[in-house]
Parts: C-alpha cells; sequence; structure tokens
C-alpha cells in the first residue's frame, strides 16, 4: 500500500524573510532580558566610577614631578591608607574590589548594547560615512586598547612580570615602596612610553565620547544637563590626557629624573 503525503505548501519551504527590527521580547531573551535602559545606566555607572578613579589616580601621579621620595611616600601611604582603621593594604583591596567588577560589568554590558544595536539592525543597514562613521568605531576600539593597557599596566608597574615590566623591578616591601624607580625605568624604554602616551589620547577620546553618549541619552532631561555633561567629561578627559601623558613625555624627554 503506498501513501501519498500531501506536497509541501510554497509558504512551507520558503524562507522567512522579516524586515525591520526583531521583535522586542526576542531582542531581550538574546541579551539576558535586561530591559535596554538597565544595560545603558549600568555602563554609564561603572564608566563613572573608573573615569573618578582616573581623575584621582591623575592627581596622585603628578606627586612624581615632586621627586623620588613624595611619589614612593605617597604609593607607600595608599597601601596603608588608614591603617589601622583598615586594615593594612584594606583600602587598596576595597579599591580593587569596586575597580574590578566594575570593570567587568562595564564591559559586560556595553558588548550586550552593541549586540542588540547588531540585532536590531539586521542585514539591512543604513550606510554611515564621514564622522559619524568614526564615532561608532572609537569607542569599541579605544576601549579594548585601554582594556589591553590596563592588563600591561598592572603587570608593569604593580605585579612587575616581564616583558612588561623592567627587569629592574623592586617589589614594595612593608617599609617602603619604589614605584618611582620602577615608573622611571618603565618609561625609559620608548616602546613603553610612547604606548602611554598612546594610550592617554585613546582613552580622553574614550572617556570624552562616553559622557557624550551619556548626555545624548538623558536629551530629554534638558540643553542644561546635557551642557553639564559634556562639560565634565571634557574637563576629566583632558586631564586624565595631559597630566599622565606629561609624565611619560618628561621622562623620555630627560626632564624626569
Ligand atoms: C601615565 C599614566 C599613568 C601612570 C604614570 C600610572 C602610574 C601608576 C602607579 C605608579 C601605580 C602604582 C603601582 C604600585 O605601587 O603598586 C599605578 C596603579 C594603578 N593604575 Fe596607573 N598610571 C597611569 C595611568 C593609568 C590608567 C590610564 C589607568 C586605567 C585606565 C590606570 C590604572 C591603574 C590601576 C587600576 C592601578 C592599581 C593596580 C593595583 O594595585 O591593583 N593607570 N599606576
Amino acid at each position: 500500500m503506498s501513501v501519498e503525503l500531501n506536497p509541501p505548501s510554497p509558504a512551507a519551504t520558503e524562507p522567512v524573510i522579516r524586515v525591520g527590527p526583531p521583535p522586542q521580547a526576542e531582542k531581550k531573551r538574546r541579551t539576558g532580558g535586561i530591559p535596554g535602559w538597565a544595560l545603558k545606566v549600568a555602563a554609564a555607572v561603572t564608566g563613572f566610577i573608573w573615569a573618578v578613579f582616573l581623575v584621582i589616580h591623575f592627581y596622585g601621579n603628578l606627586k612624581v614631578f615632586q621627586g623620588a621620595d613624595a611619589f614612593n611616600n605617597y604609593a607607600h601611604w595608599l597601601k596603608n591608607a588608614f591603617y589601622p582603621f583598615f586594615p593594612e593594604t584594606g583600602v587598596l583591596w576595597l579599591m580593587r574590589a569596586v575597580l574590578v567588577p566594575a570593570l567587568i560589568i562595564h564591559v559586560t554590558v556595553v558588548a550586550m548594547i552593541w549586540w542588540r544595536g547588531r540585532q536590531s539592525r539586521g542585514k539591512f543597514r543604513a550606510h554611515i560615512s564621514g564622522v559619524a562613521s568614526w564615532a561608532s568605531w572609537l569607542m569599541p576600539l579605544t576601549g579594548i586598547l585601554t582594556l589591553v593597557f590596563i592588563i600591561f599596566h598592572v603587570l608593569d608597574l604593580t605585579v612587575g612580570a616581564t616583558p612588561a615590566a623592567t627587569s629592574s623591578f623592586m617589589a614594595a616591601t612593608s617599609e617602603s615602596s619604589f614605584a618611582y624607580e620602577n615608573l622611571i625605568a618603565s618609561f625609559q624604554r620608548p616602546a613603553s612610553g610612547i604606548f602611554y602616551m598612546l594610550i592617554m589620547v585613546l582613552l580622553g577620546v574614550h572617556i570624552l565620547k562616553g559622557f557624550s553618549n551619556m548626555a545624548a541619552d538623558l536629551g530629554a532631561m534638558g540643553k542644561r544637563i546635557r551642557a553639564a555633561f559634556i562639560a565634565v567629561g571634557g574637563i576629566a578627559a583632558t586631564l586624565i590626557l595631559f597630566g599622565n601623558a606629561a609624565i611619560p613625555a618628561a621622562v623620555l624627554l630627560g626632564v624626569l629624573p
């Protein structure tokens, strides 16, 4: 006995082509069901935490221009700050406990926002050119390079792992720090000094664009708030860029030590 199956209807064999963004529920499922506004707030808050740290860090770094003792004493003080209220290195570990998760959250939610945007655009992308096209590349590019820099920087000046650190690296003891000597030795290598300066430019751009994105997201709050955000971002980016880049530049030009 032969059984004749009904031939599939043409509609069932044709691929479904959806034009426009996928439905809201599907978009959320692909990125963990978190609403878009929550991702943006998380990216903004964690980015802001790092921007505050960087301004404080830049201010501390300027002590290098006061000489070896001032800088080493400052690095040593940081390790034992507010002892005995905090245990030794307690403040340092508290700072790490805030900065490391903030960085992980920042990178994760930014990747989720990027992924969502990509999914929404689908196949039909608008061709963006000129400044807007550069701007869309700036954040991922400067962000990834900054991430690479942070790993290099910690190996170079905190952990002392070669080849990021110099072979003359001296680890801090419970009595003293050698942050000044380590920093000078690192920046005396032209590749390292130039890498630090280049990253400060990229980081300045990243911070400025980050603040202007935040301002755009807060568009509904009015022109003044947006202008204030852009001004704060501009000041932070300028301080971090020029203040920090001045240190490797001074070493490479022989102004320091
Ligand atoms: C020219 C610019 C910079 C200089 C001269 C500099 C210098 C230093 C020095 C001397 C230390 C302390 C090392 C120690 O005694 O343990 C340090 C720690 C640190 N720096 Fe920088 N820094 C610069 C830029 C940056 C930037 C741009 C970032 C982040 C994007 C950054 C992130 C950190 C972090 C997270 C630590 C703490 C590491 C830890 O102990 O866990 N620094 N930096």
